[in-house]
């Protein structure tokens, strides 16, 4: 007899489009949004670039689209940053932003999927605005750094004007008078030739911003209730959202941490054998790098510190080196009973969960210093680039949850900086302090809380679109 065919499956009412910048600090943020929208009823479908891919099997309840990135491989494989972002948005932009347009509208087409009411995408990605409209989609902007940043990105002009940028060696100290508590050397800025060009991205970045439905920050009121206030006061965006800490927010345990590199979970069982409080967990996230001597200097700090490490190298941390850093003579011998563990990748955010952990070595990329504050762990912080200047000023100074290395890595100071850390008295009141921000973060997720009603805002304005 005639088989009848299986009912459709139930149909989600709305879908939700996702478009994250292909780096880590990006995609994580991104993923754990659209973890919080799906567990709101919302499909999910993330656009992706070939350059950096997530897993789609991680999320089997998303869909994955990818989009021509047209980054030409020597300009991937530089590892430049800017470069790559440059060459991503030129050819995504080309004749009308064709190519991204015809995914849209593929996507847009796809009736086995529920309509899609708007896409959220990284504000570096300058060509989405254009393409959405072309295809009637609404724009939303995630932006994965801080609140404080975004004000500092949109005061880029006037900071410019007033003569605070380009910045001067001999006024690196001054502070910025509208942006306190940053100085001068705490602004986001490349020293590097590619000013311009940055200047440029940020600018646009900023428009698209203005430009769109609406604004969401992973940061949470009870961290930058001020700086929210004034973006509200100084960008004229409908809708200013600030759902994070959004690796708490998203209830999707499996997919926890790295949407894009395997982690090391033998340093879990490690870390499980060690004293609470007892390990110093170092790592400078996905991009930032030192130079072979300075490698040096960090291995002897930890070692001759006496502290317990958990200690993450990238086979790409130490410049100029092609295969993956070699650790120097004796260290092992110096640190072999047991004392210090070195990985390629960590699960970072159980490791920064771990009762273990005492302390964060950090660069203070965004996604770090947030997980370091959501799990109440103090920082020592070592910048680098782009916001992780300005995120180290607030940690010292606005929030006092983290002490900063500044100056020659050398491994004397690396030791007094561990040791401050991780048994002096400054160190334990940072820990006090970093345990109350644990404490409003867990607040701002409570049903009723400010990250909990900023996503549900989202969710029922995409629902209702
Ligand atoms: C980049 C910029 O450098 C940073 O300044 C900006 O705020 C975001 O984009 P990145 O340098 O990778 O990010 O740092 P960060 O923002 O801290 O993000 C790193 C992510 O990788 C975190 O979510 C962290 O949990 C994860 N990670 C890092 C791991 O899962 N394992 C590791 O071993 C190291």
């Amino acid at each position: 007899g005639n088989v009848r065919a299986p009912p459709p499956p139930p149909r989600r009412p709305r879908r939700v489009l996702l478009f994250p910048l292909p780096f880590q600090g990006h995609v994580n943020p991104m993923l754990h949004l659209g973890d919080a929208l799906h567990a709101r009823g919302l499909a999910v479908t993330v656009l992706h670039t070939r350059l950096n891919a997530p897993d789609p099997a991680r999320r089997p309840e998303f869909r994955f689209v990818p989009v021509p990135d047209g980054v030409p491989p020597d300009v991937s494989a530089s590892g430049d940053v800017l470069g790559i972002i440059g060459a991503m948005n030129a050819a995504m932009e080309a004749e009308g932003s064709a190519a991204l347009r015809a995914v849209l509208e593929a996507v847009l087409a796809d009736e086995a999927q529920p309509p899609a009411a708007c896409i959220v995408f990284d504000a570096n990605l300058l060509a989405v605005p254009a393409a959405a409209a072309a295809v009637g989609l609404r724009t939303l902007v995630l932006r994965t750094a801080s609140a404080a940043c975004v004000r500092c990105l949109a005061a880029y002009p006037m900071l410019h004007q007033k003569g605070y940028l380009p910045p001067q060696e001999s006024k690196l100290y001054m502070p910025v008078e509208d942006l306190p508590p940053l100085r001068v050397r705490d602004l986001f800025y490349s020293s590097s030739s590619n000013h311009d060009k940055m200047r440029g991205l940020l600018a646009q970045g900023i428009e698209a911003v203005k430009s769109s439905s609406g604004l969401v920050i992973n940061t949470f009121d009870a961290l930058e209730a001020a700086e929210l206030e004034r973006i509200s006061a100084e960008l004229n965006i409908p809708m200013l959202l600030a759902p994070g800490p959004l690796h708490k927010l998203s209830s999707n345990k499996n997919s926890r941490s790295s949407a894009m590199d395997d982690q090391d979970y033998s340093c879990i069982a490690w870390l499980d054998k060690m004293p609470s409080r007892s390990v110093l967990y170092v790592s400078f996230g996905s991009l930032a790098s030192m130079d072979a001597d300075e490698f040096l200097e960090v291995a002897w700090g930890l070692a001759n510190s006496g502290h317990p490490f958990l200690w993450v190298v990238r086979p790409d941390s130490v410049r100029g080196s092609d295969g993956p850093a070699g650790l120097p003579d004796g260290f092992e011998a110096a640190v072999d009973d047991g004392r210090g563990k070195v990985i390629r990748w960590a699960p970072q955010q159980e490791v920064l969960a771990h009762r273990a952990i005492g302390g964060f070595w950090t660069h203070c990329g965004w996604n770090s210093t947030l997980e370091s504050i959501g799990e109440g762990v103090p920082m020592i912080c070592r910048p680098q680039f782009a916001d992780q200047m300005m995120n180290t000023r607030y940690v010292v100074k606005t929030w006092g949850v983290g002490l900063e290395l500044d100056g020659e890595l050398e491994r004397g100071r690396v030791e007094r900086a561990v040791r401050k850390l991780m048994e002096g008295s400054e160190g334990e009141e940072m820990r006090e302090r970093a345990m109350e921000f644990k404490r409003k973060v867990a607040d701002c997720l409570k049903i009723g809380g400010s990250s909990q009603i900023a996503i549900d805002k989202l969710a029922n304005y995409i629902l209702s679109a």
